[in-house]
């Protein structure tokens, strides 16, 4: 069972898992995805998995739809996750990211499922102190910097709770940190509703014409160009740690409960960085200004990767460069076709 799975790191792990021979269940309520990534999902693994449209904090829809099905592990990616949005719409998230998690996790518990990969976040550590990066899963978990943060940890300690009076039930928790990149076909990818919150698809809209330029987000920060710092991961790269993360479950290998991985690269780049190497990538100027802060936002995080490289076994293989270029290529397919 994927939740959110008509959704940018959702998309493309169904795609993964049915090419690994899985049988996948997607739910979504298509808030920012769109029923035309089916499409996208059929032309790389020549057919369209099952699918339903609901809202998962609709609870009776959420028993409706267990009491039909059975499932050996449910990843859990549908919510909202704009860093910036939340800050706007702080009860839109906390009521989403919430209550859909509790809904699944009731679900479960009634209809027998027992493993859950949850779709967590670097937001968790909030802004990290120097001597504190790059972080790891012991890293202290810091005042969220917004409610987007908060609604990830405040998930985490659902779901750790809810182990405490389910043991019989397995999670496995993946923080992310700054997913890029598309689908090396160019047949899926990041397909944002509307303006883009994120750098990437902005970039790329930009770059396309779509958008006039891109606003930099402050460069008064303290690293070494003033643009904040991220850890950016290929969404392929993502998606393999998932796979992973699901076998462990399935097998019954996981040694803690919940487990806690880092999925990110280990390496921090600046936004100017990810600009100047998309010029490079595409040979085409980028259309940008400096502008102010932008609220919720954190001046630097990425990444201590080693647990992840040395338990999952698993370590990221693409570039900055590799995630720019298919960006840009599934930019391009997806205004040429849309
Ligand atoms: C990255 C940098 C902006 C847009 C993301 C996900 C969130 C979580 C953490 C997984 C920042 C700057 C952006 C723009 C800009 N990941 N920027 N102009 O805020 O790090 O959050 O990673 O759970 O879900 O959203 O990502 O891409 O919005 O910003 O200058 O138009 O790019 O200030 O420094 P963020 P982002």
């Amino acid at each position: 069972m994927v939740t959110g799975g008509l959704g940018y790191i959702g998309s493309h792990t169904v795609v993964e898992l049915m090419q690994k021979g899985y049988q996948v269940h997607i739910i979504d309520n298509l808030s920012n995805s769109s029923l035309d990534v089916l499409e996208g999902i059929q032309r790389i693994t020549g057919e369209i998995p099952p699918y339903d449209i609901f809202d998962l904090t609709e609870k009776d829809k959420v028993f409706q739809f267990f009491s039909k099905n059975s499932f050996d592990a449910i990843i859990h990616f549908a919510a909202f996750k704009a860093v910036g949005e939340s800050v706007e719409k702080p009860l839109l998230y906390y009521r989403n990211n919430l209550n859909s998690l509790i809904n699944i996790l009731d679900g479960a518990l009634n209809f027998g499922t027992k493993n859950l990969v949850f779709s967590s976040s670097c937001t968790v550590y909030g802004q990290p102190d120097d001597k504190d990066l790059p972080v790891t899963e012991n890293s202290p978990i810091m005042p969220a910097n917004s409610p987007y943060g908060n609604t990830k940890q405040i998930s985490e300690e659902i779901i750790t709770d809810f182990i405490k009076s389910n043991p019989q039930f397995s999670a496995i928790l993946l923080r992310y940190f700054n997913p890029i990149g598309a689908h090396p076909t160019g047949f899926i990818g990041e397909l944002p509703r509307g303006v883009p919150n994120n750098l990437v698809p902005f970039i790329t809209q930009t770059a396309i014409g779509l958008r006039q330029e891109l606003s930099v987000f402050g460069d008064d920060y303290n690293t070494p160009d003033g643009t904040p710092i991220r850890d950016y991961i290929d969404i392929m790269d993502l998606v393999d740690a998932h796979i992973v993360a699901v076998e462990r479950l399935t097998k019954g290998q996981t040694k803690k409960n919940p487990e806690v991985f880092n999925l990110g690269t280990g390496r921090g780049l600046t936004v100017l960085e990810v600009i100047k190497t998309f010029e490079k990538v595409t040979e085409q100027k980028l259309n940008y200004k400096i502008v102010g802060r932008r609220e919720g936002d954190i001046e630097k995080v990425w990444a201590d990767t080693s647990f992840a490289n040395k338990e999952l076994g698993w370590k990221t293989k693409r570039t900055l460069a590799d995630s720019l270029e298919t960006a840009w290529k599934w930019e391009q397919y997806y205004q040429k076709n849309a």
